[in-house]
């Protein structure tokens, strides 16, 4: 599988400025599909609605991405019907064809990925780097499960039994429909890899992309209801309320896969299996601490933290919004992360070397809003705290990267995901009171750790309460985990299963198993 990674290459191969010759000249490209209606997809088929929403970019709210459906209880129940009836057929065929429509699918995206990206750029504000770093995740995700599959040779296996009279087959097999409900953050992989999980596998899908990035997603169902038998993919957009509601209480749902809030997830794990032992795979919230000790290369943390607490905006479940900073180093990390900070390059995140364009939404940014103004009040604002309404930003939902720190110990800004560009700094007296610090969350998705001392880390290892943990990361202190190599798992509140998209336990969790004897 190594051979076929494609993360990052985009941005790597030949140079950075090709990459930006070539993303340039994709713009055109995405620009021609911005503004159009799209259709939901159930049964194989694009279906049109007068019913529909509309979804502007929040870097420029002028300008208009899609109207998509708002689709109603019965769309997504008929959705739900079309994955049940195509489920004999999908799960029936050999689980080699399934891996040969994913391969396909992945090298469109491939062959698409600027385009893809750029498109991303104006739906949800990612800047160029982070958007083609969100499809090349997502081809991973189709490859990586794809090679999964094939490996565990479609999860298929004869087992010993002493006795000669008999021989038996364990067999891993598909639960049925599921439904899929995707964030907006990661719009591509997110989405796709939680689709692929649940279809690679046999089951048939409804995927309900989030209402701010159904475009980036769309183009996922509509490359594969082409190639695979009707209905085995559905679409369907629309509010949370209805479709989202309708998938979880649906009694022909056999399985959700819900990446999203802590709030949302667990009312839809609660209600999903009220009456049910069914699954539901969830990845929720985080609330992510660093601890830099006083052992640390400076320059290291300062570059990890402030990549992991503002790239996307911090919009990331990954994203560092704790860090813990040792006492005899905290004013100089502190100037100097506050001094990076400052530097950053904020803009329209389809241009060249913007790092840091809009957050999501109007919610968003009256949440930030609400953050810095309790910030002021409880603590001690290093920098940021206001939004940007200069001219060139008037349209959009652009803020300042902010850093606060002197708040008080359990303060509810420490404790809350904000998944904003918003940073929380405490300093510490010694090592185990960090640990204990940065355990001290109902979360535990990422952590982080800059120090040079090898007891420290392996200390840091052994205690911290979190699911993917990162020891001196310079490039991003608690981001960006690496499909195959760096399974992404969120323990307590941050995930209900705790296994892993992107890891080797992933796919298990959408079948079950089988033990079939023959006896002579
Ligand atoms: N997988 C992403 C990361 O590691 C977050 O969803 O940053």
């Amino acid at each position: 599988f190594q051979n076929e990674f494609t993360w990052g290459k985009a941005v790597s191969t030949n140079s950075i400025q090709e990459f930006h010759e070539k993303f340039e000249k994709s713009l055109d490209g995405a620009k021609k599909e911005l503004g159009k209606k799209y259709p939901i997809i159930v049964n194989g088929k694009e279906i049109y609605s007068d019913e529909n929403f509309t979804v502007n970019s929040p870097a420029n709210t002028q300008i208009k991405i899609a109207e998509f459906p708002k689709s109603s209880i019965s769309d997504t129940n008929n959705a739900i019907s079309s994955a049940k009836n195509a489920f004999e057929e999908w799960s029936g065929m050999p689980f080699q064809k399934r891996i040969k429509s994913f391969r396909d699918c992945a090298d469109y995206f491939s062959s698409k990925k600027f385009f893809l990206a750029s498109i991303m750029t104006f739906e949800n504000g990612k800047n160029r780097i982070e958007a083609m770093g969100d499809v090349d995740e997502a081809i991973d995700f189709m490859r990586f499960y794809a090679y999964q599959m094939e490996k565990n040779d479609g999860f298929c296996k004869q087992t010993y039994h002493p006795s000669p009279n008999e021989k038996t087959q364990v067999i891993m097999k598909p639960y049925g429909v599921w439904g899929i409900i995707s964030p907006f953050n990661f719009p591509s992989a997110i989405a796709i890899g939680m689709s692929t999980g649940a279809l690679i596998t046999g089951n048939t899908v409804v995927l309900k992309p989030a209402s701010d990035t159904p475009l980036s997603s769309f183009y996922f169902a509509k490359y594969l209801f082409s190639k695979i038998p009707a209905g085995a993919i559905n679409f369907v957009t629309g509010s949370g309320s209805i479709v989202g509601k309708t998938l979880i209480e649906s009694q022909s749902v056999d399985g959700i896969a819900f990446t999203g809030s802590r709030e949302v997830g667990l009312r839809g794990f609660q209600e999903f299996t009220k009456t049910t032992t069914k699954p539901f795979i969830s990845e929720m919230g985080g609330k992510n601490p660093t601890i830099v000790t006083k052992n640390a290369d400076l320059e290291k943390a300062v570059n990890g933290v402030m990549n992991a607490a503002f790239g996307y905006g911090g919009q990331k479940c990954s994203a560092c919004s704790r860090v813990y900073v040792q006492n005899e180093i905290a004013d100089k990390f502190i100037e100097k992360l506050v001094e990076k900070t400052k530097e950053i390059k904020i803009g329209m995140p389809w241009e060249k070397d913007v790092f840091l364009g809009p957050i999501i939404n109007s919610d968003a940014k009256s949440k930030f809003e609400d953050a810095s103004k309790i910030a002021k009040t409880d603590g001690h604002i290093l920098t940021g705290g206001s939004l940007i309404k200069t001219d060139l930003f008037e349209n959009g939902y652009f803020v300042q990267p902010t850093i606060v720190e002197k708040l008080p110990e359990g303060h509810k800004l420490m404790k809350e995901e904000l998944f904003l560009p918003f940073l929380c700094v405490q300093r510490y007296e010694n090592f185990d009171d960090a640990i204990k610090l940065a355990n001290k969350s109902e979360y535990g998705l990422t952590a982080g750790i800059f120090s040079e001392d090898k007891n420290q880390l392996e200390e840091f290892f052994s205690k911290i309460h979190s699911g993917v943990v990162y020891a001196n990361r310079s490039a991003s202190a608690t981001t960006a985990a690496l499909v195959s190599s760096q399974p992404f798992v969120g323990w307590k509140n941050s995930g209900t299963t705790g296994k892993g998209a992107g890891g080797e336990n992933y796919l298990q969790q959408f079948l079950r198993t089988q033990t079939q004897t023959h006896c002579d």
